[in-house]
């Protein structure tokens, strides 16, 4: 099986292609933002090309022949999507229908998976959203994300495309770039540093180790059905505060919180029903509680990895008042 993976060399997509490498020949598309890291794959023998999932005659020659495409390339930091929206319409929404404009011209009958968010759905005080809830997304990152989703809906009615969305909550492990909550805390915390936590730090999230969700991606790439939706979730929803204490605890530091101006927009809850996917047979491995621990530790033993991206901006306590 040949699959093309964009956005490879980012973090749950550099996750899929190791996971991935004894299955399948991979060919990763990545233009390689800020959010890419070559070193992630470093150790591994791949086909890379460098390139932007904008630029159709690219996408137009790299669908040919591959069996399956799966979409991780997108823009991803909500702080930098608040100073920032332009840059998510074009990777998230351009990117997506180019993708989708190259198969359909190329006839192709490969199958693309389009990995989405849970943050499409907003957020939601009680209960879980199931796939067919209402979108309302919050930010621009989300109502980017919302608005590939769209079009990967509409490829499937109208062109007949095999496409099928993957919409799963938030990821952690290794290779997660370094502004992103659990490796900030991580290294800010080696750094004896202030942890900042936005608002009251009661926001809750639905946390999944990063190869879990790869399995699901898996999955759902050999039995999804054309034109589902599969919400992928552990069920271990944590606050922000208790995300960090834990990740304190583990390291053995003192009580470095500091809660600093909430973002605006703040999403409160996100929470999904995954009884869809779980009926494909898939279910997570790993508790939060062993997963974070070895992200922690992984974190830790790999001081070479985090170093060079780790700046003032990056650590910043409150991103989403810098311009990106
Ligand atoms: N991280 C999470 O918790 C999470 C949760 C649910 C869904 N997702 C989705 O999973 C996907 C991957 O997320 P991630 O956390 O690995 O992101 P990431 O920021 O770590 O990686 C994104 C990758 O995409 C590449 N990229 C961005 N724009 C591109 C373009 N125009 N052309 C080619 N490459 C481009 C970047 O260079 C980077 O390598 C995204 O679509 C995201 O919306 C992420």
């Amino acid at each position: 099986m040949r699959i093309l993976v964009t956005g490879g060399l980012g973090f749950i997509g550099s996750n899929f292609v190791r996971s991935m490498m004894d299955k399948a020949e991979i060919t990763v598309v990545d233009a390689l933002k800020y959010g890419s890291n070559e070193s992630n794959l470093k150790d591994l023998d791949y086909n890379f090309v460098n390139g932007d999932i904008c630029n159709y005659e690219i996408m137009a020659e790299l669908v040919k022949g591959v069996d399956a495409i799966v979409n991780f390339a997108a823009e991803t930091h909500v702080d930098r999507s608040i100073s920032n929206p332009y840059a998510f319409i074009e990777s998230n929404v351009i990117g997506t229908y180019t993708i989708l404009e190259a198969m359909r011209k190329a006839n192709s009958e490969a199958k693309l998976v389009h990995v989405s968010t849970d943050e499409v759905y907003g957020d939601i005080e009680k209960g879980s959203f199931k796939e067919d809830d209402m979108l309302k997304p919050s930010s621009p990152y989300s109502a980017s994300k919302a608005s590939a989703d769209m079009f990967v809906l509409a490829y499937v009615r109208t062109y007949g495309l095999n496409a099928v969305i993957t919409r799963c909550t938030n990821n952690y492990g290794r290779y997660q770039f370094p502004e992103k909550l659990i490796p900030k805390a991580i290294i800010r915390a080696k750094m004896d540093m202030k942890i900042p936590i936005y608002g009251t730090g009661k926001n809750v999230r639905d946390w999944i180790y990063v190869l879990d969700h790869c399995e699901a991606i898996n999955l759902v790439l050999e039995r999804g059905e054309r034109g589902e939706i599969y919400n992928v979730s552990s069920g271990e929803e944590k606050t922000n505060l208790e995300v960090v204490s834990e990740i304190l605890r583990i390291m053995d530091k003192p009580d470095l919180v500091e809660f600093v101006e909430d973002r605006p927009g703040h999403d409160i809850r996100y929470s999904l029903d995954s009884s869809k996917v779980r009926e494909l047979g898939w279910k997570p491995k790993h508790s939060f509680k062993e997963g974070l621990k070895e992200t922690v530790v992984w974190n830790l033993e790999n001081e070479w990895w985090w170093k060079p991206l780790v700046d003032e901006k990056i650590l910043h306590p409150t991103p989403w008042k810098l311009e990106w």
